[in-house]
């Protein structure tokens, strides 16, 4: 998703119907604040979170929303669906559909995969989740069909080759918790990448819940199809 930065006079003029003359001249003027720091540069930088008053009258205040929600099997990750119910559907009642109509999902889930999903209208915290420079961790708890063997931690870590998108995944962990399941670490999100990798052992997954991503984890209170806004802490718990 785009950041949307415009022009500070740009903005100014869009919002208050005037020419870019007159802008430049409020703000000679002294008479507008951006941030709480008065702005007098016309090409200064703003976007669609800035908190923007002229003479003492807000003219734009968008607030940020975080959301996590824990994910029920059987509701899509997509905002719309002619089929399934849709992550923005559990959300719907809890928040003005203007809100709604802004959120985007921060690393999608399939379809028959349960657990934490994050939600927000901030591109700019979502592409710090999300862009592979950061590699940040995702991690799920998997049950498989078939016993595990400790062959399957070498091959994880190596990475396995995808013929399809001709990469190699990114070393992943893979810790044995008992015969039958196991925990998965990885640091990207390619296409049915779980599945696909235990396919590989002709080992089906029969149940996939992620529990974190990052240092955000799923709230153990929240039962599934439930949501709740992030802390200031777990909002800020990405940068560090
Ligand atoms: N891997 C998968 O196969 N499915 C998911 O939903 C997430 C990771």
């Amino acid at each position: 998703m785009a950041i949307n930065t415009a022009r500070l006079d740009r903005l100014i003029s869009d919002l208050c119907q005037i020419n870019r003359k007159k802008v430049r001249l409020v703000l000679a003027q002294k008479r507008v604040y951006v941030d709480g720091v008065l702005a007098t540069d016309i090409a200064q930088l703003v976007d669609q979170f800035s908190h923007v008053v002229m003479d003492d009258e807000v003219l734009q205040a968008n607030q940020t929303h975080y959301i996590m929600l824990n994910k029920p099997i059987g509701v899509v990750c997509a905002t719309k669906d002619e089929k399934h119910k849709t992550v923005i559907d559990l959300l719907a009642g809890q928040y003005e559909q203007e809100i709604l109509d802004n959120l985007h999902i921060v690393g999608r889930l399939d379809l028959n995969t349960s657990g934490l999903v994050l939600l927000t209208n901030d591109s700019r915290w979502s592409e710090r989740l999300t862009s592979p420079e950061h590699k940040v961790s995702k991690c799920y708890r998997v049950t498989l069909e078939n016993v595990l063997t400790p062959d399957y931690i070498d091959a994880f870590t190596n990475g396995m080759y995808f013929p399809y998108e001709n990469i190699t995944t990114k070393s992943a962990t893979l810790l044995i918790v008992s015969q039958f399941e196991a925990q998965v670490t990885l640091t990207e999100g390619r296409y049915h990448q779980i599945k696909r990798m235990f396919g590989r052992f002709r080992n089906p997954v029969v149940a996939l819940h992620r529990d974190s991503i990052g240092r955000l984890h799923l709230d153990g209170s929240l039962k599934e199809g439930e949501s709740r806004a992030l802390s200031i802490s777990e909002v800020t718990s990405i940068n560090g």
